[in-house]
C-alpha cells in the first residue's frame, strides 16, 4: 500500500543513472515461512555523469534489512538511510562493492510481483518494478548487469531450481536441501531476472540454429499438465525459425526454458532464457483448449521468444519507452501468426480488437500517447495503446518503407544498439538512416494521443477522366493535449470499376502507373490526390488492411457496400464493407427502437449474408468473420452516447431475423461441417480453425430459432465432439438459450467432468458470466461462491468478473447501478491484495463518458466511493483519480 503521496513521474525529467552495476551475485535461501536474499553488487560511478560522488540511492520495498556492508566493511545504523522505498548511503570511491542480506515473504505475497508462490512453486515477476521487492537495487532498465544466481531449497519439495542463463554448478546441502547456480553471460536489466523452484516436469526438445548451434528447449509444468505442452513446443520451434528467416535473428544461449504458472497477473514474461508464462498461454490440447486458445498459445510463445531481441538484447532506456519493445514485438508476433495461419483473418481479428478496445481507451480519461510523457504507476501503462497501437505504428513504418527497407532498418537497429538500453527515437533513427528517410513528422504517432479522424470525399470529372480524393484529418483533444498537429497517415487504396474490376492507378504528375493497389501518405490537415486516365466513375476501396489506426469516413451507401463486399480485390476490405453495412443497418434499428417504431431489418443485409452462405468457393473462415455482426462493445465505441439496451435489442433482433430468413443455408453449412468434424480427428491448423468457426457461428444463429432439430444437433455436438472448440460453443449456445433443463444438465456435466482443470473451469465461468439473459449479476454472485472460484487467482477474476463487466453489457450497465456497485466493491477488495488486477478490472467504470446522464452519475459515484475507501494502491489511485478529473 501507498504510504507516501503518489508522485507523477515525467519523461522530461529523465537522467542517466549516477552509478552502474557491472556484476550482480545473488543467493536465495528459500524456506516455507521466509526467504533470505543475499546480494553482492559490483558497482562504479557512471562515467557519463561526470565527476563527484553523489549519494547512492537503491530501490527497495517490503524488505527487512538484515545486514549491509560496503567494500567488506559492515555498515551500522547511521551509516545509511532507510525509507519505505529506498536505501541511501555515501560511497567513498569510484568503484565499490555492496553486500546486503534481506528477509522477504514470498509465501504471503498476494500481489504476484517480485518473488511469490503459485501453488507449491516459487516464481518471480520483476517487470516493471518488481525486482525492488526482492533486494536493494538500481531497479531501472538502463542499469544493465551480469547476473549470477544461486538458489537453495528443500530437495524433496523443490527438485527443480532455475534461473536465467546457463546452469554452472549444483549440489546437495545439509538438512535435505540442495542448491544450483546459474550464470547469465548477457548484460540485462533487473526486470528480466527470473527464478523458479518447484516440483516440475519438463518436455524437452532441441533446435538447431542458423549457425548450426544446438539449443536445448524445455517446457516446465506441474506433473498433471505434462500432456498439454506439445503445442507450445511446436510454436516455439516455429518462432525460432521464423525470427531467423524474417529478421535474421538467432537465439543466443545454449538453453531456452518456459515455465507455466497458474497465478500470474498478465499473459507471460520474457525473462532472459527463462520465460515465465500464465499457464493459460502454454497449455493446449484438443479436449481442453479451444481453437482460439491454441492460437493464443502460439502467439504468446512467439511474442515472448521474439523479445529476446526486441526487448532483451536491445532493451528500453526508461519505462516511457515501453512501446519500443512491446509495440515492435506485438507487430512481430502478429506477422508471425499471419504467416502461420490466415493472414486476412488474423488482421480482421486484430483490427476488430483495436477498434473496439484501444479506440475506447484513446477516447477515455486514461488516454495517453504510445510513448506516454508522465505516469504515477508504470503497471497502469501496459495498455492497449502501448501494445496494440504501438504495433500499428511499426506496421505503418513497414507500409511506408516496404519489406526490404523495413528489414534494412531493423538490421541496423539491432546491430547498432545490441547490448544497449535505448529509446523510440533510436528505433526511428535506425529506420531513417538505413533508408535515407525523414520520419520527423511521422514521430507524432509516438507523442500525440487520440484516434485521428480521416474524412474522405471524391470528385469525378468524366470529361477530363480524372478522379480526385480529398482527405481531411483531425484528432480530438485528449487529457493534457488540446491541439494536435497533422499525422502522417498511410492510406492503402484501390479503385473499382462498375464491373468490379480493379482500375489501374496513375497519379497526376507521375510518369508511371502504380498498379492496382497503392499507398499514399496523407500528411496535411487537408490534402487532395488526383488520379488520371480514369475511364469511368470508380468506387474507392480505402485504408485497405486498416493501413493506419484512424477512423475513416466516406459516404458509402448500402448498395455500394454490398458491391465492395463482393468485388473488392482486398479480402480485408470485403470484410470491412460488410461491417460498415451491418453498422448502418443496426444503427437504423437502434433508431427505430429509440423512437418506439416497429423494428424492421434492411433486407439487403439478409441478401448479402445469403450470398456468403451459398458460395462454397469462399474461404470458410472469411465467411464466418463476415457473418459476425459488430459486437455490442464496438457499437458502443462508435456511438456518441451509447444506448445499451437499444444496442442489445437491435443486435439481437437482427440476429433473430437473419437466423429465420437464412435457416436453410445455415443448416446446410452447419451439417456439412459438423459431418467433417464428426469423422475426423482434431487438428490445430488454419483450415480446420476455419471449418469449425463457420460451423460454430452457424450453430449460434440456428439455435435462436429454438427448433427441436437444432437443439438435438447442439446436444449431439456437445456430447459427441472430441474437442473443446465444439464443446464450448455447444455449451455457450445452450447457456444463452431458453432450454433450461438441457442447460442445467450440460453445465453440471461440464463442471463435474472438468472440475480438476482450472483453465477449463475458467471457460465455464466465462460463458455464464457473458450470458446476456436477465439476472446476470445474480448468476455471477452465485458463481463466486462456487468451490472452483477464488479472487486470489487472476485468471478466475478475469474469467468471471472481467467477462461480466467487459462482455455482458446489458447486465453490467443495468439501469439501477447494481453492476457498477458490484464492480466497485470488488475493486476495493482486490486493491487490498493485488493492486495490478484491481486496477485492470476498473477499466469498464472509466468509460462513463459514453453513457446517459443517469448512468454517468451512478458510475462516477462508484469511482468516488473507491477513492474514499481508504488506503489505495498507487495503481488504483491513478486510474480512479484520472477518471474523475
Ligand atoms: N513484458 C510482458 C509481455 O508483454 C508483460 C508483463 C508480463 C507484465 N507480466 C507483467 C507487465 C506484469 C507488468 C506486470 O510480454
Ligand atoms: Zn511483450
Amino acid at each position: 500500500m501507498r504510504t507516501e503521496q503518489p508522485k507523477m513521474i515525467y519523461l522530461k525529467d529523465y537522467q542517466a543513472p549516477d552509478y552502474l552495476i557491472d556484476e550482480t551475485h545473488l543467493t536465495f535461501e528459500l524456506f516455507e515461512d521466509h526467504t533470505l536474499v543475499h546480494a553482492q553488487l559490483v558497482m562504479r560511478r557512471n562515467p557519463a555523469r561526470g565527476a563527484g560522488l553523489p549519494p547512492l540511492v537503491l530501490d527497495g520495498q517490503e524488505l527487512e534489512l538484515l545486514s549491509l556492508s560496503l567494500d567488506g566493511k559492515t555498515l551500522e545504523e547511521g551509516d545509511y538511510q532507510l525509507s519505505d522505498s529506498h536505501l541511501s548511503l555515501q560511497p567513498a570511491g569510484d568503484s565499490f562493492v555492496i553486500d546486503s542480506s534481506v528477509r522477504i515473504h514470498p509465501e504471503s505475497n498476494t500481489a504476484l510481483e517480485g518473488l511469490y508462490k503459485s501453488g507449491s512453486m516459487f516464481c518471480t515477476q520483476c517487470e516493471a518494478e518488481g525486482f525492488r521487492k526482492i533486494t536493494y537495487y538500481l531497479d531501472r532498465p538502463d542499469v544493465m548487469s551480469k547476473f549470477t544466481t544461486t538458489v537453495s531449497a528443500e530437495q524433496h519439495k523443490y527438485p527443480v531450481l532455475l534461473s536465467n542463463g546457463n546452469p554452472i554448478a549444483s549440489g546437495p546441502e545439509d538438512g535435505g536441501r540442495h542448491w544450483a547456480t546459474w550464470e547469465d553471460p548477457f548484460m540485462k536489466p533487473a526486470y528480466l531476472f527470473a527464478l523458479v523452484a518447484g516440483d516440475l516436469w519438463a518436455i524437452e526438445d532441441t533446435f538447431e540454429t542458423m549457425s548450426q548451434r544446438e539449443v536445448a528447449l524445455r517446457i516446465y509444468v506441474e506433473p498433471e499438465n505434462i500432456d498439454k505442452c506439445q503445442h507450445a513446443m511446436d510454436s516455439l520451434k516455429k518462432s525460432m525459425r521464423w525470427d531467423e528467416e524474417v529478421y535474421g535473428r538467432e537465439y543466443d544461449l545454449d538453453i531456452f526454458m518456459i515455465v507455466a504458472v497458474n497465478d500470474f497477473n498478465m499473459g507471460a514474461m520474457e525473462n532472459k532464457g527463462l520465460n515465465i508464462f500464465n499457464s493459460s498461454c502454454v497449455l493446449a490440447k484438443a479436449d481442453t483448449a479451444t481453437d482460439a486458445a491454441h492460437q493464443r498459445v502460439e502467439g504468446v510463445v512467439a511474442h515472448e521468444y521474439f523479445h529476446n531481441w526486441s526487448g532483451n538484447r536491445v532493451t528500453c532506456r526508461d519505462w516511457f519507452q515501453l512501446s519500443l519493445k512491446e509495440g515492435f514485438t506485438v507487430y512481430r508476433d502478429a506477422e508471425f501468426s499471419a504467416d502461420m495461419n490466415s493472414r486476412t483473418v488474423k488482421r480482421i481479428e486484430d483490427v476488430a480488437y483495436l477498434r473496439t478496445h484501444q479506440f475506447a481507451e484513446d477516447a477515455g480519461p486514461m488516454a495517453h500517447a504510445v510513448r506516454p510523457d508522465s505516469f504515477i504507476e508504470i503497471s497502469n501503462f501496459y495498455t492497449l495503446t502501448v501494445y496494440e497501437k504501438g504495433s500499428e505504428v511499426v506496421r505503418m513504418l513497414h507500409t511506408l518503407l516496404g519489406n526490404e527497407g523495413f528489414r534494412k532498418g531493423s538490421d541496423l537497429y539491432f546491430e547498432r544498439h545490441d547490448g544497449q538500453a535505448v529509446t523510440c527515437d533510436d528505433f526511428i533513427k535506425a529506420m531513417e538512416d538505413a533508408n535515407g528517410a525523414d520520419f520527423t513528422q511521422f514521430k507524432r504517432w509516438y507523442s500525440q494521443a487520440g484516434t485521428p479522424r480521416l474524412q474522405v470525399s471524391e470528385a469525378y470529372d468524366a470529361a477530363a477522366k480524372t478522379y480526385t480524393l480529398t482527405f481531411r484529418q483531425s484528432c480530438p483533444p485528449t487529457p493534457g493535449q488540446t491541439e494536435k498537429l497533422p499525422f502522417v497517415i498511410p492510406v492503402e487504396l484501390g479503385l473499382l470499376g462498375a464491373q468490379g474490376q480493379a482500375l489501374t492507378l496513375k497519379l497526376a504528375g507521375e510518369g508511371a502507373a502504380r498498379g492496382e493497389s497503392t499507398v499514399i501518405a496523407v500528411t496535411e490537415a487537408e490534402q487532395s490526390f488526383t488520379f488520371v486516365d480514369v475511364a469511368e466513375q470508380p468506387l474507392p476501396s480505402l485504408l485497405r488492411g486498416l493501413s493506419a489506426p484512424v477512423k475513416l469516413s466516406f459516404p458509402y451507401n448500402r448498395d455500394q457496400l454490398m458491391f465492395l463486399m463482393q468485388h473488392d480485390a482486398d479480402g480485408f476490405n470485403r470484410w470491412e464493407a460488410g461491417q460498415q453495412l451491418s453498422v448502418q443497418v443496426l444503427q437504423e434499428v437502434i433508431g427505430q427502437h429509440q423512437s418506439g417504431a416497429a423494428l424492421a431489418l434492411d433486407q439487403r443485409l439478409v441478401t448479402a449474408f445469403e450470398t456468403l452462405l451459398t458460395d462454397d468457393s469462399l474461404d470458410q473462415a472469411m465467411v464466418a468473420e463476415m457473418l459476425s455482426l459488430p459486437s455490442e462493445a464496438y457499437l458502443t465505441e462508435i456511438s456518441e452516447v451509447a444506448d445499451v439496451d437499444a444496442i442489445h435489442t437491435a443486435r439481437e433482433f437482427a440476429r433473430n431475423e437473419l437466423a429465420t430468413a437464412l435457416y436453410a443455408p445455415l443448416w446446410r453449412r452447419y451439417q456439412q461441417n459438423r459431418e467433417v468434424s464428426r469423422n475426423s480427428e482434431y487438428v490445430a491448423q488454419a483450415e480446420h480453425f476455419a471449418r469449425r468457426s463457420l460451423q460454430n457461428i452457424a450453430l449460434s444463429y440456428l439455435m435462436l430459432t429454438g427448433k427441436p432439430e437444432v437443439l438435438a444437433a447442439c446436444l449431439e455436438q456437445y456430447d459427441a465432439c472430441d474437442n473443446m472448440t465444439e464443446r464450448l460453443t455447444a455449451l455457450a449456445v445452450l447457456v444463452n438459450s431458453g432450454f433450461e433443463a438441457e442447460k442445467a444438465k450440460a453445465l453440471a456435466a461440464f463442471a463435474e467432468h472438468f472440475k480438476d482443470n482450472p483453465l477449463v473451469m475458467d471457460q465455464w465461468f466465462s460463458v455464464q458470466a457473458a450470458s446476456a439473459l436477465p439476472g446476470g449479476l445474480g448468476r455471477v454472485k452465485a458463481l463466486m461462491e462456487h468451490p472452483a472460484f477464488t479472487l486470489k487467482n487472476p485468471n478466475k477474476v478475469r474469467a468471471l468478473i472481467g467477462a461480466f463487466a467487459g462482455q455482458n453489457l446489458v447486465n453490467f450497465h443495468s439501469a439501477d447501478g447494481s453492476g457498477y456497485r458490484f464492480l466497485a466493491d470488488l475493486v476495493i477488495t482486490l486493491n487490498g491484495f493485488n493492486p495490478q488486477i484491481a486496477s485492470r478490472q476498473l477499466a469498464p467504470l472509466t468509460r462513463w463518458r459514453k453513457y446517459d446522464a443517469s448512468r454517468q452519475a451512478l458510475m462516477k459515484a462508484e469511482l468516488e466511493r473507491i477513492l474514499a475507501s481508504g488506503e489505495l494502491s498507487s495503481d488504483v489511485y491513478e486510474v480512479v483519480s484520472k477518471s474523475l478529473a
